[in-house]
């Protein structure tokens, strides 16, 4: 097999059997080896290649990813100036341990996330290698910082799979069974779906399921389980990821401020998923005009290599020598592609994901209109969900777009995410909703 990048083409093509006869063999290889507990979908996708919104498997085949390895490869596969950016540091400096020595990228990456993250500024941050290791982190400087030890999280949130961030998750039963009682003091509360939502007209009032949600904390929880004074954060993503592509409702995330300012508690805010320009901004937190105290990151702002960062207001951040440190975290080179990344996300990327979403939002919503089993169109940028009728048919569509060369994936049981490199331009999208229409009609 050749190492040559692929050329950007116009259209997937798809020249086997999927997969095709060496991905098969490939595929019996990790059967015997790897992991089985990798929740690997219905389709099977072994890459060989990526350049920009395209990715070769072994066989030949080309495809179109809307996918980006999962909402990490932000600015496409293999970005020449992400490339180059690591190349050069691989060449210099690829480790040498910021637990105990120092080097320029650490503070410059801090100084960077310090300026756009939606924490008030001054800001300190904790390098991680991914989500979980930032979530992990933000519990920790929330017990550290309160003095408290419970939590308030989301059902259907997804945070990671460490004991620490586990005791959040609660997108699927399979990542929790088998692993006891959780490690953390943790309650959960119905997330404010406003498509579905879980509270009862007297709990929402006349505010929806965001005053659902809020109501339920105040009246339930902080009466009965969970005294406000012992709470040491709550935990939320803006858009929830795994659990649907579901956006918090307009004015939530102001009530879950309003609650911590009144309670002492803190907000942490999940962007690992939704965050490094994914919605059109660079942290979905903006949509909704709100200041956590700390933000999680990770996935997209790497490109593709393994970073994560917590970011807290640094006076919460005043732990001593020893109480958190990562051998690994806030490598150079990660950095270096993290610094990169930033630079097209601010350079061009961010506007294209509100432009290219907008112009997907519009085709997808048309498509509603012509399919019934599409029940609803939601989110911001280039982090779009639809939601099926029934989790069935979401799988068959699924599989159907795979076969037809589009990379789509479920998230929560109804839903296909749209989560795609944000250089996806107007005229991938046609191609895509192409496919994504006659999937659909190849499976209802
Ligand atoms: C919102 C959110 N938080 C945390 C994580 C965990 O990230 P990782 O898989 O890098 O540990 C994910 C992963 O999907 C996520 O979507």
């Amino acid at each position: 097999m050749s190492t040559t990048v692929i050329a950007p083409a116009k259209r997937p093509e798809i020249k086997t059997a999927l997969p095709g006869p060496n991905g098969k063999k490939i595929i019996e290889a990790d059967a015997k080896f790897v992991n089985p507990a990798y929740p690997r979908p219905s389709f099977k996708l072994v890459a060989e290649r990526g350049n920009g919104v395209w990715v070769e498997d072994v066989d030949g085949n080309v495809f179109l990813d809307c996918n980006a390895g999962v909402a990490v490869c932000s600015t496409g596969h293999c970005h020449p100036e992400v490339v180059k950016a690591i190349q050069e540091q691989t060449a210099q400096l690829i480790h040498m341990c910021g637990t105990d020595y120092y080097y320029r990228h650490m503070p410059q990456l801090a100084e960077k996330l310090d300026a756009i993250v939606p924490v008030k500024s001054p800001t300190r941050t904790h390098f991680a290698n991914s989500g979980t290791e930032a979530v992990e982190t933000a519990l920790k400087l929330a017990m550290h910082a309160t003095g408290r030890e419970k939590f308030i999280g989301f059902f259907n949130s997804f945070h990671g799979r460490t004991l620490g961030s586990l005791s959040l998750t609660s997108s699927k039963a399979a990542q929790r069974k088998g692993f006891k009682r959780q490690a953390l003091d943790v309650v959960h509360v119905p997330y404010p779906n406003e498509f579905r939502n879980p509270f009862s007209a007297a709990d929402c009032g006349d505010g929806g399921a965001s005053q659902g949600a809020l109501h339920w904390i105040e009246e339930r929880l902080f009466k009965t389980t969970t005294p406000p004074e012992e709470v040491a954060a709550i935990v939320v993503e803006a858009v929830q990821g795994e659990g649907g592509y579901v956006p918090a409702p307009k004015d939530f995330l102001k009530g879950l401020r309003r609650i911590c300012d009144e309670h002492g508690i803190l907000l942490i805010v999940d962007e690992v998923q939704s965050g490094m320009g994914r919605t059109g901004k660079m942290f979905a937190c903006e949509h909704y005009d709100v200041h956590p105290d700390i933000v999680c990151i990770a996935k997209g702002i790497g490109s593709g290599l393994p970073i994560g960062a917590c970011v807290a207001r640094a006076d919460l951040m005043d732990w001593k020598p020893g109480a958190h440190a990562s051998t690994f975290g806030g490598n150079p080179v990660c950095i270096a592609a993290a610094l990169k990344t930033i630079e097209l996300l601010e350079g061009g990327l961010i506007k294209n994901a509100a432009e290219v979403g907008a112009y997907l939002k519009a085709g997808l919503e048309k498509l509603q209109q012509k399919h019934d089993c599409i029940k609803d169109v939601r989110g911001f940028g280039l982090m779009l969900g639809v939601e099926f009728s029934t989790a069935e048919l979401r799988d068959r569509i699924e599989s159907a777009c795979f076969e037809r060369g589009l990379i789509i994936l479920g998230a929560g049981t109804h839903t296909i995410r749209w989560s795609p490199p944000l250089i996806l331009t107007k005229e991938n999208v046609d191609v895509a909703l192409e496919i994504f229409d006659d999937a659909i009609a190849a499976c209802i």
